[in-house]
């Protein structure tokens, strides 16, 4: 079973507009996904209340997520999503430490940038792979990044953060397809919202099976190279 957490001790991040565009999209490709709303403001659950099959089940972290994995092993989910407060509760830490890949969405701008660094360290201290998801940011144009995105990147390849190299765009879609309880591939599978996410999955799919590789190995006596997530680093 893999455990994505999506983490970040700033508000208005995207930690819960993409715990839920991902969810529904892997359970869209066939996967037995399980949400955990392990946020008190709830909005996982809300957005739940809308969907018409119920599914992905949203479960409710009032005790904790180490419960509820548990169950959900036994379970046979194949993922679990966990959207996290904007703190660094216990919750919050107790979410890393079961995770395969720590998500971690940050706007291009100077107050995100400088709340990923505390989920890093998180995630460092407990040797959890992580990547920055850049979010809500401007629209490419002629295949270029924005010059905030450019220097969002820059900031974080200086601190040795890794960050997928694809972006989810400021784009209405992404709230209107959630206030209709639906994801964007559910909307509009040709829509460029939904390219981006699928497009965000799929890294993170790589991303999960390479540690999930990298488990499987027999040790060879030295300690795994680095820490963040390489595969999503820097990944199409
Ligand atoms: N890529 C995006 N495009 C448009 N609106 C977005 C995007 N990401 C987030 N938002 C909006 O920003 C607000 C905060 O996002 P949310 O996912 O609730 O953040 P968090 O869970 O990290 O606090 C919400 O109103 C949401 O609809
Ligand atoms: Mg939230």
């Amino acid at each position: 079973m893999n455990v994505i957490t999506l983490a970040s001790r700033k508000g208005g991040a995207g930690k819960s507009t993409l715990t839920a565009h991902l969810a529904a999209t892997a359970h869209l490709a066939g996967h037995r996904c399980l949400l955990i709303d392990a946020d008190p403001q709830g909005s996982l659950t809300l957005w739940q209340s809308l969907r018409r099959d119920g599914k992905p089940v949203v479960k409710s972290a009032a005790r904790g997520v180490d419960g509820l994995l548990a169950v959900a092993m036994l379970e046979g989910y194949d993922y679990v999503f966990i959207d996290t407060p904007p703190t660094m509760w216990v919750v919050v830490s107790e979410a890393i430490r079961a995770s395969t890949l720590v998500v971690i969405p940050a706007r291009p701008g100077l107050f995100d940038l400088h709340a990923v660094r505390e989920t890093v360290k998180t995630a460092q201290e407990r040797d959890k792979p992580y990547a920055v998801v850049m979010n809500a940011a401007p629209a490419r144009r002629d295949d270029r990044d924005s010059p905030v995105v450019v220097h969002a990147r820059s900031h974080l390849d200086k601190l040795g953060i890794p960050v997928w190299s694809g972006q989810i765009t400021q784009r209405a879609g992404f709230a209107l397809s959630l206030a209709a309880g639906a994801s964007a591939p559910e909307i509009d599978p040709s829509s460029a919202a939904a390219a981006e996410i699928v497009g965000l999955w799929r890294a993170i799919s790589r991303s999960v099976e390479a540690v999930n590789a990298a488990r499987a190995r027999p040790p060879a006596g030295v300690p795994l190279a680095g820490r963040g997530a390489p595969a999503a680093s820097r990944a199409a």
